[in-house]
């Protein structure tokens, strides 16, 4: 089987929940704070590999604690951590998690994840890197080495892709490096300029990012589901009806999910079911990486649940 090879950013999330979010000056009372380990990279490497396929995670973390724990932590989820680097010189990465009535709002401190060069990917891709694997980045690492990185794994024969969250904007040299493209709405306006709220802006959308250059583009709708343009096709899937408890990472988990279902040789359609239903599991939960369900959870899932 082929591998999934991530280039991206490991956090260690602070997360505390409250009634609403705070006014600007304003103080208000919270519950439930815990640290737990997240980063978008680092999430969608282990939505991947929970979902049975190898995984390697190219990054950085810090010479501290945080970067200690998250490196056991991916291990333990069965992500192959040997190219994760560590920087001497700044701190693990940091997210502050505001959480108010399921959704959230972050603020990122990325220390290390802005550590890494192309040399060090590079290395790393010379590791791991085969024909047909795929490359899976996002733009939490530092931006010129992303835009490097999609170029050399291209390079290399392999299958790339990129979330473009958080949302800014690539050089357009960028997109001819892009096999596959996954946004969320407002990613998605903010790369194309269409917010994707009805039927007709999600296809006008979807064509919009297909001809930046990308074979396939992937827009996540939130409770409305996703869609995607796949070499002129439309594909549509509805979201799993569940009960929210946090987003957290529900995102990194479809994306994650759809890097495995390439690799494993599914069609985009039955990767799209796949990975709508272990993002609804991952939104049921709270946390982030803890939050990500196995294949075998999703299984039972869609045979207990979608009686399928
Ligand atoms: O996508 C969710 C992730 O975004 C969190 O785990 C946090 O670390 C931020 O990177």
């Amino acid at each position: 089987m082929h591998n999934v090879v991530v280039f991206g950013s490991l956090n260690m999330d602070l997360a505390i929940e409250s009634e609403r979010m705070p006014k600007q000056g304003e103080t208000i009372p919270g519950w439930g704070f815990f640290v737990n380990a997240g980063g978008k990279g680092a999430n969608q490497a282990v939505a991947a590999a929970k979902s049975g396929v190898p995984t390697y995670l190219i990054g950085a973390v810090g010479n501290d604690a945080f970067g200690d724990q998250l490196v056991s932590g991916l291990a333990g989820y069965g992500v192959r951590v040997d190219e994760v680097f560590r920087a001497g010189s700044t701190e693990t990465g940091v997210a502050v998690v505001l959480r108010a009535q399921g959704d959230n709002r972050i603020i990122l401190s990325p220390g290390a994840n802005h550590a890494l060069g192309i040399d060090e990917v590079n290395s790393g891709l010379d590791m791991l890197a085969r024909k047909g694997d795929v490359f899976l980045a996002q733009l939490e690492c530092d931006l010129d080495t992303t835009v490097e990185a999609l170029k050399s794994a291209r390079e290399r024969g392999m299958h790339t892709m990129i979330n473009l969250a958080p949302p800014r904007e690539i050089p357009a040299e960028a997109w001819s490096y892009i096999d596959t493209v996954c946004v969320n709405e407002t990613e998605c306006e903010a790369v194309c300029g269409i917010y994707p709220d009805d039927e007709d802006s999600v296809r006008s959308a979807l064509e919009a990012l297909v001809a930046l250059g990308p074979k396939t583009a992937i827009v996540t709708l939130g409770g409305r589901g996703s869609a995607a343009l796949a070499d002129g096709r439309f594909i549509r899937q509805e979201a799993q009806r569940v009960k929210v408890a946090d987003t957290t990472a529900a995102g990194d988990t479809f994306i994650g999910v759809i890097a495995a279902a390439q690799v494993s040789g599914l069609s985009i359609e039955e990767g799209m079911r796949w990975a709508s239903c272990a993002a609804g599991i991952t939104a049921s939960r709270v946390g982030a990486q803890q939050s990500i369900p196995t294949a075998v959870e999703v299984d039972t899932y869609l045979k207990e649940v979608c009686n399928e």
